[in-house]
């Protein structure tokens, strides 16, 4: 189905980032957004693109009280010959769709979720970053939006898609892959089975929080979360998926017990290390054997995976407040040449030999 959208232009254009390399992450946003309305017995309707403004929203809207909701992290790219371009949009689709189902939150099709990313780029194309590590982040979200205090499915819903030029969440945008320290949390848990894990909403998020302001006191960036059962088995990392290279294998959680966020970088990693030839395993690794291999000499890599975090590799774990260096608090081969090829894929400067991007068909000159 074509779809095109009424466009109703700002007149308050913002002010553009100076400087592309220092974006930070997602500290700008554009002049426009996506929206659309759903209600019941009518299905997704009246999608539009609209001044990127504060909206108006009733203080008895039930996702500010029961937190009915959900969002898709992804990111457009500028090519070299200024196309721009998306990473695998059919799997954010997918994933919306798993997470659409646990919240019961009407799932939205794919193509609409297309269509509203090209109707808003095309107004707000300019705006995309050129500078080595940049990108245009794109955060789709869905929230139950009607006036009720019963903790029940909403029957009307707004969806959005806001777009932020923006460099990576860990490192620098500089070009250069600079390393983070996690703490591995060992109180607090993000996921239980049967719990949201393997869905993308706030609530995960919000609940974490506590967490993470507790890694900032032993000078972390993040959180290493361990599973919330028996507190043994390394899970993901707060924003991110997690890789652990000890010896020759690559291991990462695997996704069977529903508390792990099925990341679309996670699934292109595992990927990307298949086609290579290396050893990657989908396992439960726990922090015992991780500890162990830190002592030994055997733990080569631990790196985070995710759309905002890309490949950031962690120089160093702090389990308790020991730390253990992680290749020298350096980013490891694996890492480095992951995000090579990633970023060269997604970016076009490394031919796209997985199939994995698809062009918006706008161009923009830089
Ligand atoms: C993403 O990687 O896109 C996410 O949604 C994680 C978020 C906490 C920045």
């Amino acid at each position: 189905m074509d779809y095109t959208f009424p466009v109703t232009r700002t007149k308050h254009p913002k002010a553009r980032p100076q400087d592309e390399n220092n974006l930070g992450f997602c500290n700008y946003f554009t002049d426009h957004m996506f929206m659309m309305d759903y209600d019941e017995g009518q299905g997704w309707h009246d999608g539009r693109v609209v001044p990127n403004e504060p909206i108006a929203i009733d203080p008895a809207s039930c996702v500010l009280h029961y937190a009915q909701m959900m969002f898709e992290g992804m990111k457009a790219y500028l090519r070299p010959d200024g196309e721009i371009q998306i990473f695998r949009p059919d799997m954010n689709a997918k994933r919306m769709a798993r997470t659409a189902e646990r919240m019961v939150i009407p799932e939205l099709p794919e193509e609409i979720l297309i269509a509203g990313i090209k109707a808003v780029f095309k107004e707000d194309a300019d705006w995309m970053p050129s500078a080595e590590g940049t990108s245009m982040y794109i955060r789709p979200f869905i929230f139950g939006n009607e006036i009720s205090f019963s903790a029940l499915p909403a029957k009307h819903y707004t969806f959005i898609i806001l777009l932020a030029p923006t460099g990576a969440y860990y490192a620098s945008n500089s070009g250069k892959l600079g390393t983070s320290r996690i703490y591995v949390q060992d109180t607090y848990i993000r996921a239980a089975k049967g719990g949201t894990g393997f869905a993308k909403v706030g609530g995960n998020y919000g609940g974490a929080m506590r967490a993470s302001l507790e890694a900032k006191k032993y000078n972390c960036k993040d959180v290493l979360w361990l599973d919330a059962a028996e507190h043994k088995y390394v899970e993901e990392i707060g924003t991110s998926n997690a890789f652990f290279r000890i010896g020759d294998e690559v291991i990462t959680a695997p996704l069977d017990s529903g508390t792990i966020l099925p990341g679309i970088t996670r699934d292109s990693v595992i990927q990307l290390l298949k086609k290579w030839g290396v050893k990657v395993s989908e396992r439960k690794l726990s922090l015992d054997e991780l500890v162990a291999a830190a002592k030994d000499g055997s733990l080569k890599e631990i790196f985070a995976s995710g759309t905002a975090a890309v490949i950031s590799p962690i120089g160093c774990l702090n389990v308790k407040g020991t730390d253990y260096p992680v290749a020298d608090g350096e980013a490891g081969e694996i890492a480095t040449r992951l995000y090579h090829d990633l970023y060269g894929i997604q970016t076009g400067t490394v031919e796209d030999y997985m199939g994995w991007t698809y062009p918006l068909g706008i161009s923009v000159k830089k």
